[in-house]
């Protein structure tokens, strides 16, 4: 998506060769029209796909997310984030190991928000190993329900997520794939 990639190259702070800071218009400020367009395209992608439902992982998900849902006119459900959950039988809970930030935490979603043979699409902000996008997937089979596809914004594809994503079978739309963060710049891939 090209008015990504630009809007990356524009205001994108390489903070090492691993991480990206895009606080301008994703993590922290937010771009709207740029995430209506985000949402229009993901929305594009998966118009046959017999999505019932979008899902994310708060917070950084929800932006793109609630586009690609209105553009699809299906709800948004996000997961919570808890440091330590006990254990609740009205919630689907998984376990997320963040490689970035080192730490687990449990993610949730009630189980009166996501019903067997739902056709279910994740929205993630970024991929990196692809813990929070496996642990997604995990919540949704255990509801019963299917996953339709993974959609992200920002992949960082010299990590391994994107791989491990497709080689379990799932489908992964990246809007923008970057090969490598350098400090004499981004290089994205073809
Ligand atoms: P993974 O899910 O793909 O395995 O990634 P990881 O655990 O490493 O990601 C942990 C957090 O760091 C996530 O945000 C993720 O979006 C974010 N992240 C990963 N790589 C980058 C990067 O290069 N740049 C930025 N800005 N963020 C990155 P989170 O903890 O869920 O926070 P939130 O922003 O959604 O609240
Ligand atoms: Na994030
Ligand atoms: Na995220």
């Amino acid at each position: 998506m090209k008015a990504l990639q630009d809007k990356i190259r524009q205001e994108g702070i390489v903070l090492s060769d691993t991480v990206l800071k895009v606080d301008s218009f994703l993590n922290h400020q937010v771009d709207p029209q740029l995430m209506y367009e985000i949402g229009l395209t993901f929305a594009a992608a998966y118009a046959d796909a017999g999505v019932t439902k979008v899902l994310t992982l708060e917070s950084s998900g929800i932006a793109p997310a609630v586009m690609t849902a209105l553009a699809l006119k299906v709800p948004l459900v996000f997961a919570r984030k808890q440091k330590s959950l006990t254990l609740r039988d009205d919630l689907y809970i998984e376990q997320v190991y963040s490689f970035t930030k080192q730490v687990a935490s449990e993610v949730a979603i009630s189980r009166k928000f996501l019903s067997p043979g739902e056709k279910v699409l994740i929205i993630d902000d970024f991929l990196a190993y692809g813990e929070a996008a496996f642990g997604m997937a995990r919540i949704v089979e255990a509801a019963g329900a299917s996953v339709a596809g993974i959609g992200i914004v920002i992949e960082k594809s010299f990590q391994e997520g994107a791989s491990k994503l497709r080689e379990a079978g799932y489908r992964v739309d990246s809007l923008a794939r970057i090969t490598a963060l350098s400090p004499e710049g981004i290089a994205f891939a073809e």
